[in-house]
Parts: C-alpha cells; structure tokens; sequence
C-alpha cells in the first residue's frame, strides 16, 4: 500500500472515532479538548455543532494549537480557576494498552493534558487502531524538561534503559522544541514499558522532570476506529470482546 493511501486511511479512522465522541457530548457539558490530530478532528466537529445549535458547551483547551482551533471554529473558553472540573476529556493517545495504560506526548503537550485528564470525571480516548498495542513502550515516551536540569535528566533517564532524545523544533531544526510552557521535550525509546506502574514513579523522581507522558488509570473508555469498526474500549477488556457500534447487538 502507498505511504498517501495509508495515510488516508489512518486520517479516516481518526476522523470516524472523532465522531463518535461527539454523540458522548450533553448539552450543557463542560468539556476538556485534548491535543493532536485526531483531537482537532473532535474539536472541528464540536464546533460544527454548536454553531448548528445543537449543543451547547463550555471547554478548556490543553495546547495553545487547540485553544486557537477551537476559537476559530466558535467553541467557548473557560480560563483555568479554582474548582474548575470537566463533565468529560475527549483527546488522543500514542499508545493505548489493554488496561487502557497510555503514552501521551507525540504532540508535546502532555503536561495540560495530564492536567486537564485528572481534573474530568470522565476521559474519553479517540484513537485510530494503530494506536492499540500489547504493550506500552515502541512509541518513545515523552519527557518535558526543566531546561536547566536536561544534562542530569539525560544521565537518569539513560540509566533506565531509556535512551533519551531531544526533541527537534521539526520548523525550525536545530533548535529544540518547546512546550507551551517553555520546556523541553525529551523522547524516551524504552522499546518495551513491562511495568508502566514503576516506570512511572521512577521518572516523577527524577528532579527537572516536570512530567512523563504514561497516562496510568485515568482513561475511563477508548473509541477506536479499526477500518469498518468502531470499537468502544474499557480498561481490561480485550479489543475482540470490545462494543462493535458498528455491528446490531
Ligand atoms: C499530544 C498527544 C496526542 O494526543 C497524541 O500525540 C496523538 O496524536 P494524533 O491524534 O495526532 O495521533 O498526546 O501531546
């Protein structure tokens, strides 16, 4: 298959699970916007219907890239306060494993994503079905960084077995990318994450590591397009034992 058409694939997948979540929208919600592609897909389509006046939300964005999209398109910002929690999160992942364990990050704003996932009720991932995997770790799982602390940060990491990269501004190589709040990215390539759990309170020790990008029981359900299907993940449920919404039951 040519790279273009497998490319146009994926870009459908993404779009379908996008429109899934929408029907998990209620009037009146207050709804955290997630970061990357198949998010933008989400927001794009949450704007449509409001402007069409079929629903009525309020959302916080967690990037600037989904705080403008969804200004653009006429969904209306809270600004973060005291008290503030969403009725749902609806973003993407990088990988999703079958207790609905994540990598979050590709895009870099895993610090207001995970901000945002553990201020909801509820967090809803729309992913296409390349995202699902046996287990967590292919994907380089990422790092946001205190500048200063980056070469100790590289020493520690790499005594995980993590070998660290930093990330590259891709427009403006070879200057290093930025988070939306100034830090750096580090990209971490374990190959295989067996005990995420672990990994996790390893790298929130690590001082300069403001936050990792595995996402550790905060997904409540997965949407994941898969060609035809639609498949509804729950933590522990195996993708073949998933609801097909595309099937009658
Ligand atoms: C951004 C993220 C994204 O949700 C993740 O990278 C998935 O992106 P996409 O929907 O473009 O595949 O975590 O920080």
């Amino acid at each position: 298959m040519a790279n273009s058409e497998l490319r146009g694939l994926v870009d459908n997948e993404k779009r379908r699970a996008a429109a899934q979540a929408l029907h998990w929208v209620s009037d009146g919600m207050l709804v955290g916007l997630g970061s990357g592609s198949t998010a933008a897909y989400f927001i794009q389509l949450l704007g449509e219907a409001l402007q069409a006046g079929k629903l009525r939300v309020q959302a916080t964005a967690t990037s600037l890239a989904s705080e403008t999209l969804a200004r653009s398109v006429g969904v209306p910002l809270l600004a973060p306060r005291r008290g503030l929690r969403f009725d749902l999160t609806v973003d993407g992942a990088d990988e999703i494993d079958p207790q609905l364990t994540l990598i979050k990050g590709g895009g870099g704003a895993l610090l207001r994503e995970k901000v945002l996932a553990t201020a909801s009720d509820y967090l809803l991932i729309i992913a296409d079905s390349s995202k699902l995997v046996p287990q967590l770790g292919q994907f380089p799982l990422p790092l946001e960084v205190v500048p200063f602390a980056l070469p100790w940060v590289l020493d520690a990491v790499a005594q995980l077995g993590g070998e660290p990269t930093v990330r590259v501004d891709k427009k403006k190589a070879p200057q290093p990318a930025l988070s939306d709040q100034g830090n750096l990215l580090v990209d971490c390539h374990f190959r295989s994450i067996p005990d995420p759990t672990e990994l996790a309170l390893q790298l929130q020790a690590i001082p300069g590591v403001v936050e990792h990008g595995l996402f550790l029981g905060l997904a409540r359900a997965a949407i994941v397009a898969q060609e035809e299907k639609l498949l509804v993940l729950r933590p522990g449920v195996a993708p073949a034992d998933a609801v097909d919404f595309t099937k009658l039951p």
